[in-house]
């Protein structure tokens, strides 16, 4: 299937901040345009700064979706899902990350750096860009998370 052409907002701490970069280029390679919004070394940062930048953009719409990582990916996943609008999906399985398009429109996928290694979270991506959302009954669901804020 053709990836979705729609850019990408990325952002890391120093826990993936390789696999980052790595991700950078694998998604420009598809002719997707990706924004970088760090962290740009390995040097140590907080996580939740990075994570509030990419879901705040994707919360207000600025970007559709975005990608975060870090050690674990629990920290950017509890992050992003404060913000409003963010169906941010921790993946560690080709399944769960299909799963996370098609159910439940994820609109920033989460990779663990520390945890998954480089070609997983390659194929994890690749699968996440190209399946597309169901829609049907599981928009009536995802509807429903306004309710919850
Ligand atoms: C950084 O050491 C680490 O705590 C962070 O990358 C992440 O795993 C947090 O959830």
């Amino acid at each position: 299937m053709e990836a979705d052409k729609t850019p990408i907002i990325i952002g890391c701490d120093h826990g993936a901040y390789d696999l980052k970069e790595k991700l950078k280029t694998f998604i420009a390679e598809k002719g997707i345009e990706v924004e970088d919004a760090g962290t740009h070394s390995q040097d140590s940062v907080d996580y939740p700064d990075f994570g509030a930048k990419v879901a705040s953009l994707v919360s207000t719409g600025k970007f559709k979706r975005g990608i975060l990582l870090c050690g674990t990916g629990i920290g950017m996943s509890m992050v992003a899902n404060r913000f409003p609008h963010v169906r941010a999906a921790l993946c560690s399985d080709l399944f769960s990350a299909i799963m996370s398009r098609r159910h439940n429109d994820s609109n920033i996928l989460v990779l663990g750096g520390r945890v998954i290694g480089e070609g997983l979270a390659l194929e994890l991506t690749r699968a996440w860009l190209e399946t597309p959302f169901d829609g049907g009954r599981h928009l009536i669901r995802i509807e429903k998370f306004d309710q919850l804020d």
